[in-house]
C-alpha cells in the first residue's frame, strides 16, 4: 500500500468509526415521547426523537413577575431535587432563554382553559406554556412522568435524567376531578392527608373532598361548639383514639392543597350520620338526651332534630366557621342515608341548609338523596346510589357529580381475596374501575349534566396510610384519566400498558399497591 492509499484507508476507518459511534448512539438512545406512559393520557403528543438532559446547573426560568408562577417553579425544583441531588436554580427572566426549563404564561391557547398546557421539549429547552399557573402546574406533572421513574425516589440516584423531545398539548375533559377521604370513620393525620393530596396532584386531579363528620367522629374544630371535637372527636371505628384537625391544621391542609391547585371540599354530613354531634351536645337531640359515642359501622340510625331552632343555630355556626376557613366554593352537606329522618322533615331541612350555605357565600354539594328537596339552581347532586334521585336532580336543573358506588368507590374490594374494604356495591377490579364512561353509564345522565367525577374512599376498614395506598393504587390513576381524557381516547388494553409502567413510579414513591393480575407489572419491584 502506498502512502496515499494508507492515508485514505486510515481516513475511511476513522470516518466509518465516527459514523458507527454516531449511528450506534442513535440506535442506543432513540427517544419517542409519544410512547411515554403519561397518565392521564394527553390530548396530543408529537415525538421529536432526541433528548434534553437535565443536569446539575440546569436552570428553571420563570417568565415575568408572577409570584404564583415563581412558586410553581420552586415546586418543580423541589420535586426534582431528592432523586437528582441537584439544587436547581429558579430565576425570573423577561424573555425566552436559549436553554433550561422555561415556564411561561404568554402565548398559550386560551381555548385550553386554565388547566391546559403545552410542553415543548428540544435538546436545549423544556418549555411549559399555559394560560394560568394552574396549567403550568398540571404540565409539571407530565414532565415528572416523562423523566425516568427513579425521579420519584426520596434519595439521590445514580444515572442520567433524560427528557424525550417533542410536544404535548393537553387540557382536561371535565372541570371537577376529585377523590374523597373519609377521615371520620378512622382519623388520618395532616401528614397522611398531604400524602394523599400529592397522589391526586400527580394525576392532575383538582378536588379533595374531606368527609369530616359522621356517626363515629367529628374531625374539624368548631370554636363555637367545642365539645364536637373534645368529645365527638375522641374515638373512631373500633374504639381507637380518633382525633381532629384544629382550624390551624385545616388551614395548613387547605394551603398545601391550594399550592397543588387542589380545592378542598369539606363535608359535614347531616341530618343523618350525626351521632358524634348528638353525643357531644344533648340539645341537638329531640329528646334532649346526649347519645353514647359510637364505634361500630352501622349506618342510618342517627338524625339531628330537624324541627328545633337550636339545630339551625348549630348548623349556621358550623357552616359559618367552615366557610370562613374554606376558600373553595363548595360546602358538602351530606344528606345521605337519613333513614330515621321522616321525608316530610328531611325536605324542609335540606331546603333550609341550602339557604344557610348560600348565606355564607358557598355552593352546596350533597349526596343524591338531596334531590328529594327543592334544589337551588347551583346545587350539585353527587350521584352515588340512586339513578332515580340523580335524574330527579337533573329534572330540577342541577348538575351531577359522578361517583357511582359500583364503579368509583375506592373502598370496594378488588376481588374476593381482598382483605381490606367492603363489597356491598360489588367488587371493582382495576379494569372495571377504568372501563366506564360517566356520560353513558346511567340513562338520563349525559355529558352536559355532569361537572365531573369523584372517587370516594370510605374508611370503615381502613386504618392507616399503607391501607389507604393499597385501596387507592392502582385504581386512582384510572379515575383521574376518566376525568381528564375524553372517552373516545380511552381504551383499557392500551391504558393497562401505561399503568404497568407506573408500577415502577408507585414503588419509587414507596406506595404499597395492589398487583392486579390483569396488569403486567414490572418484575421485582
Ligand atoms: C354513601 O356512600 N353513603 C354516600
Amino acid at each position: 500500500m502506498n502512502k496515499l492509499k494508507q492515508i485514505h484507508a486510515f481516513a475511511a476507518l476513522i470516518l466509518s468509526s465516527m459514523l458507527f459511534v454516531q449511528y450506534g448512539c442513535a440506535q442506543k438512545q432513540p427517544s419517542d415521547l409519544s410512547a411515554e406512559s403519561i397518565i392521564p393520557k394527553p390530548v396530543s403528543v408529537t415525538a421529536g426523537g432526541g433528548y434534553f438532559n437535565l443536569r446539575q446547573g440546569t436552570e428553571i426560568i420563570v417568565d415575568g413577575s408572577s409570584e404564583e408562577l415563581l412558586k410553581v417553579g420552586h415546586y418543580l425544583a423541589e420535586r426534582l431535587r431528592p432523586a437528582t441531588g441537584y439544587k436547581l436554580e429558579v430565576k425570573t427572566a423577561v424573555k425566552e432563554p436559549g436553554r433550561g426549563i422555561y415556564l411561561t404564561l404568554s402565548g398559550a391557547d386560551p381555548a385550553s382553559g386554565n388547566e391546559g398546557y403545552e410542553l415543548t421539549v428540544t435538546e436545549r429547552l423544556v418549555k411549559l406554556t399555559a394560560a394560568a399557573p394552574e396549567g403550568v402546574f398540571r404540565g409539571v406533572q407530565t414532565l415528572r412522568q416523562i423523566l425516568p421513574a427513579a425521579i420519584e425516589k426520596a434519595s439521590v440516584q445514580e444515572g442520567s435524567w433524560k427528557i424525550p423531545t417533542g410536544t404535548v398539548t393537553d387540557y382536561p375533559d371535565y372541570s371537577y376531578r376529585g377523590a374523597m377521604l373519609d377521615v371520620a370513620r378512622h382519623f388520618f393525620s395532616v401528614e397522611d392527608v398531604k400524602r394523599f393530596t400529592d397522589f391526586l396532584a400527580f394525576y392532575k386531579m383538582n378536588v379533595l373532598h374531606l368527609h369530616l363528620s359522621d356517626d363515629q367522629g367529628w374531625r374539624i374544630e368548631i370554636r363555637s361548639w367545642p365539645n364536637l371535637t373534645s368529645h365527638g372527636g375522641s374515638t373512631q371505628v373500633g374504639g381507637g383514639k380518633g382525633g381532629f384537625y384544629t382550624q390551624e391544621q385545616y388551614a395548613d391542609i387547605v394551603k398545601y392543597a391550594g399550592e397543588r391547585y387542589i380545592t378542598i371540599v369539606p363535608e359535614i354530613d347531616m341530618p343523618g350520620h350525626t351521632n358524634a354531634a348528638l353525643a357531644s351536645y344533648a340539645e341537638l337531640n329531640c329528646d334532649g338526651k346526649a347519645r353514647e359515642l359510637y364505634t361500630g359501622t352501622n349506618v342510618g340510625f342517627s338524625t339531628l332534630c330537624t324541627g328545633s331552632e337550636t339545630t339551625y343555630k348549630f348548623i349556621d355556626d358550623v357552616i359559618r366557621e367552615l366557610a370562613a376557613m374554606t376558600p373553595g366554593r363548595y360546602i358538602h352537606i351530606g344528606g345521605d342515608e337519613s333513614h330515621v329522618t321522616k321525608v316530610e322533615d328531611y325536605i324542609p331541612f335540606i331546603n333550609r341548609v341550602q339557604e344557610i350555605v348560600a348565606a355564607h357565600g358557598k355552593q352546596v354539594i350533597g349526596w343524591d338523596e338531596i334531590a328529594l328537596a327543592t334544589l337551588k339552581p347551583n346545587t350539585i347532586a353527587q350521584c352515588w346510589a340512586s339513578e332515580k334521585n340523580s335524574n330527579a336532580a337533573i329534572g330540577q336543573g342541577a348538575k351531577i357529580l359522578m361517583a357511582p358506588a359500583r364503579k368509583a368507590y375506592l373502598d370496594m374490594q378488588y376481588d374476593k381475596t381482598t382483605k381490606l374494604g367492603l363489597h356491598w356495591a360489588g367488587y371493582i377490579e382495576v379494569d372495571a374501575a377504568y372501563n366506564w364512561d360517566p356520560a353513558t353509564l346511567i340513562p338520563g345522565i349525559v355529558k352536559e349534566n355532569i361537572i365531573g367525577i369523584e372517587a370516594p374512599l370510605w374508611t370503615e376498614t381502613i386504618t392507616n396510610i399503607d391501607e389507604i395506598e393499597y385501596m387507592v393504587f392502582p385504581r386512582l390513576p384510572g379515575y383521574a384519566e376518566i376525568g381528564w381524557t375524553p372517552a373516545a381516547s380511552r381504551n383499557w388494553d392500551e391504558y393497562k400498558m401505561r399503568l404497568a409502567s407506573h408500577g415502577e413510579r408507585f414503588s419509587a414513591m414507596g406506595i404499597d399497591y395492589y398487583r392486579s393480575p390483569l396488569v403486567s407489572w414490572p418484575q421485582g419491584k
